[in-house]
């Protein structure tokens, strides 16, 4: 039911989840005669789906990455590669720039592993892309949970995964002297009859000398419109969310029941107040998909269309290499046992806490996805996700593709007309930054957040 108190009247954000790969979630759409997610590596593929997302007034386009492969399931990669399940998949920061050409407000939410970068480099170069952007860059910070990208980097094997936190927390200082401890606001004077382009007094150099990483020198990029990317993170686990909640702008809660997810959004905006942050200074999103029609009937049959082409198989080879566990090796009503591994724990935790059989995620899977499914006319969509909201506490959605382009023309054209209406969604764009978009506070991270004590 959607009433029109105070209390409701919160706008949903909305980011498209994506990745520059054929399959990303919802696994074996890509055999659907209409989706044309083959297109992944064409600029077109791209740039019209930065003009389609901003004419349905997207908070941004936010794309996942993976530094390796799936190759858990059946100990091979046999069906992630005849299933594309995100491989091939390339550099998620190359089509940006073109997307931000064609558009004036679109944020994009970009994911870098750190594990596998040198802070200098990464920094400068989402920098200069905040530049190219006016500010409309943000980073994803992962620290990674795949074996087969240390083997493609030629490391030992995947750290533990409380070192992997703490060595992110080391990058990101390092990162936030480069970004807000170098240059000062008006270093560069471009002042040709003086002959000053940037103020030597106000260029300064950093100093780092930490347990995994040494800089010392002058940042190569001056300050650009939000100095740091807007910071967005998915830890869940006690050392991820302690990660989390004192670093970021925004955070992704995975896919579960209401009634947990609350607990979640709660224990998220305690730790954030208990590290002297605004409890609504993270905005937190959960990744959805939806399938849609002009009435609930439509959306069944479309939904009945889309799920023969679908591979739930494939869905849980993704799945595997999530948690780390091979789960081809179990029968179909056979419960999963839980095994302690260095994947992604909060995913893994599940089979700690309940009694899950491979048929129980094939069901889960009927898109070839793990993420809720939420269908129905365009009206319904958009009561289930106000109420979703509403009863959870979170701020917006991730939504991912199914059938490609088709899915997010769908939900533009159906399901933010009826949002619209009930007053939960913008009618335009407002002014800015990502950052300012987002908090209505200014482009610069605010001084109570971390980076505060790295700044010139
Ligand atoms: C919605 C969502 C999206 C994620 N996207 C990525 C991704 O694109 N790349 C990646 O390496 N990890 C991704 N992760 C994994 C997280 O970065 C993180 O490793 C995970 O949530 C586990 O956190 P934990 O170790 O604190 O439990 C994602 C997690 C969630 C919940």
């Amino acid at each position: 039911m959607t009433t029109n108190s105070t209390q409701s009247a919160k706008k949903i954000l909305l980011n498209a989840f994506d990745m520059n790969s054929v399959g990303h979630i919802n696994h074996g759409l890509w055999t659907h005669p209409r989706d044309e997610s083959h297109r992944f590596n064409e600029l077109s593929y791209w740039t019209d789906l930065a003009q389609t997302l901003e004419t349905g007034l997207f908070d941004g386009l936010f794309i996942a990455d993976i530094t390796g492969v799936y190759d858990v399931y059946q100990n091979n990669i046999d069906l992630t590669l005849k299933e594309s399940i995100q491989l091939p998949s390339h550099d998620p920061s190359t089509m940006v720039s073109a997307m931000a050409a064609v558009t004036q407000h679109l944020g994009f939410g970009i994911t870098v592993n750190l594990s596998y970068e040198s802070p200098y480099q990464f920094a400068r170069r989402f920098a200069s892309l905040d530049h190219l952007t006016h500010g409309r860059i943000g980073w994803n910070i992962v620290t990674g949970y795949l074996d087969s990208a240390e083997r493609l980097i030629g490391h030992k094997g995947l750290k533990d995964h409380d070192l992997r936190y703490e060595q992110a927390e080391e990058f990101l200082e390092l990162c936030y002297k480069f970004w807000e401890g170098s240059w000062e606001n008006d270093a560069i004077q471009k002042d040709k009859t003086n002959r000053i382009f940037s103020d030597p007094k106000k260029v300064h150099q950093i100093q780092h000398q930490g347990k995994f990483y040494q800089s010392q020198g002058v940042f190569q990029v001056a300050p650009s419109i939000q100095r740091t990317p807007v910071l967005y993170q998915a830890g869940a686990s006690p050392r991820g969310l302690a990660f989390a909640t004192q670093h970021a702008e925004a955070m992704f809660i995975g896919a579960d029941h209401p009634a947990k997810i609350k607990l979640q959004v709660e224990k998220i905006r305690k730790l954030a107040q208990e590290q002297g942050r605004d409890p609504h200074a993270i905005k937190l999103f959960v990744g959805i998909s939806v399938v849609t029609a002009e009435t609930d009937q439509l959306a069944q049959e479309k939904l009945a269309e889309y799920s023969r082409y679908a591979s739930p198989e494939a869905g849980l080879a993704h799945f595997s290499s999530s948690i780390g566990l091979d789960l081809a090796q179990f029968g179909d009503d056979e419960a999963i046992p839980y095994k302690q591994t260095n994947s992604i724990a909060s995913v893994n935790n599940k089979f700690k806490d309940q009694k899950i059989t491979r048929n129980d995620l094939k069901a889960q899977h009927l898109l070839g996805g793990r993420y809720p499914l939420f269908i129905g006319s365009g009206a319904s969509v958009a009561e289930q996700l106000i109420d979703f909201l509403d009863e959870t506490g979170i701020d917006g959605f991730n939504l991912t593709r199914t059938v490609t382009p088709e899915s997010h023309q769908d939900f533009i054209r159906l399901v933010i007309p009826e949002l619209q209406q009930r007053g939960r969604y913008k009618t335009a764009y407002d002014s800015g930054s990502l950052r300012h978009k987002l908090f209505q506070q200014g482009n610069l991270l605010p001084a109570q957040h971390p980076v505060q004590q790295f700044r010139c």
